[in-house]
């Protein structure tokens, strides 16, 4: 159990006016500030995917291959997940943080495969600079492990990542026709049946000093798509073109994001694309990231029409998903561990 305190008791220690040093986070020259956006994040209509009208199908279809290719990210809308759901989540997640210290310090904990985990944001690399983050993390499925605390926390969650798992391999098969894959391509050889789903729920309280600290920095996340809520308390930045993006996501929306996993399977065509959380001196946010992978032990690679159909060599080594997880623990910047260079 670490003996270091959480972020929120941190803030709740009495008139915090600026942050511990080691919570201070050197901004590299390309982690400038986000600039206003003079463009605005695409839009994906599921209810278009489901539709019977062929037509409107491949609309989606063509919308869903620009989205991808160009932002690596969307605002999923008519989605189905009722609004009431995503309330009762971020509800439960606030009770959750709410929890005294020691009822989540029961599941602090380093290792990343411990199936249930809280714990603040630390730089893996350094160790000793910490993030302005605490989080729980929960492993969803292929087995759902069960949290007693607080009361409805398991029922609510559980529910929620049903929900969005079942949206999520919807789109994965409108994905792999966007690549001009066989529709049930990517549920077949990611083994989407079993595959690897993560609830994880972030909490960035109030911060003195929110341009000095960082509530997570910018990376790339692991698996196939992440899906993204919050409790419309904005952070999320996200890079794009070369600068970064503010999200103001749509209200009821999920915003989804190609991760690592996709990137390879596509051969490079859709991009994992880097994104932090910033934090600020007045509100408490609390974000819900639900990434939905593989099975563990499938090995991932480029899918082979997508390496002769473009004429062009694979450009990842295969690798089995859980091995990439082992990678990232040791804060590897895996994409790059696993790309293939040409000479
Ligand atoms: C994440 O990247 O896992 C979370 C980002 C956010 O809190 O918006
Ligand atoms: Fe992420």
């Amino acid at each position: 159990v670490p003996k270091r305190t959480t972020v929120k008791a941190l803030v709740e220690s009495p008139a915090l006016m600026s942050i511990p040093s080691n919570y201070s986070y050197t901004r590299y020259p390309n982690e400038s500030d986000a600039s206003d956006p003079d463009e605005t994040l695409p839009t994906i209509d599921f209810s278009l995917l489901t539709s019977r009208d062929p037509l409107q199908r491949s609309k989606v279809i063509q919308d869903l291959n620009k989205a991808c290719q160009d932002w690596g990210f969307f605002m999923l809308v008519n989605h189905g997940v009722p609004e009431s759901l995503m309330k009762a989540v971020v509800d439960v997640c606030k009770e959750f943080f709410n929890l005294p210290m020691e009822e989540k310090m029961k599941f602090a904990d380093k290792d990343i495969w411990k199936p249930i985990r809280f714990g603040t944001g630390v730089d893996v690399k350094v160790e000793k600079f910490y993030f302005w983050r605490d989080f729980i993390k929960v492993f969803v499925h292929p087995q759902f492990h069960f949290l007693n605390e607080p009361k409805g926390f398991s029922e609510v969650s559980g529910e929620y990542c049903k929900r969005t798992r079942e949206v999520a391999r919807e789109l994965l098969q409108g994905i792999s026709e966007a690549l001009g894959l066989e529709e049930n391509y990517i549920e077949k050889a990611m083994d989407l049946e079993s595959g690897f789903q993560l609830f994880a729920a972030n909490l960035y309280p109030p911060c003195p000093q929110p341009e000095l600290a960082m509530g997570i920095p910018a990376h790339t996340d692991h698996g196939l798509l992440t899906f993204l809520i919050e409790n419309e308390i904005g952070g999320l930045q996200i890079e794009h073109n070369g600068k970064w993006f503010h999200v103001n996501p749509l209200p009821n929306s999920f915003l989804v994001n190609t991760a690592d996993h996709l990137q390879v399977l596509s051969n490079g065509k859709y991009k994992s694309i880097r994104h932090r959380a910033v934090v600020n001196n007045k509100d408490t946010r609390i974000s819900i990231a639900v990434p939905h992978g593989p099975s563990l032990d499938t090995v991932v690679s480029p899918a082979p029409k997508l390496v002769e159909s473009e004429s062009r060599p694979a450009a990842y080594m295969p690798m089995k998903y859980k091995d990439y997880l082992n990678l990232q623990l040791d804060g590897k910047p895996c994409l790059d561990h696993i790309q293939l260079t040409f000479t």
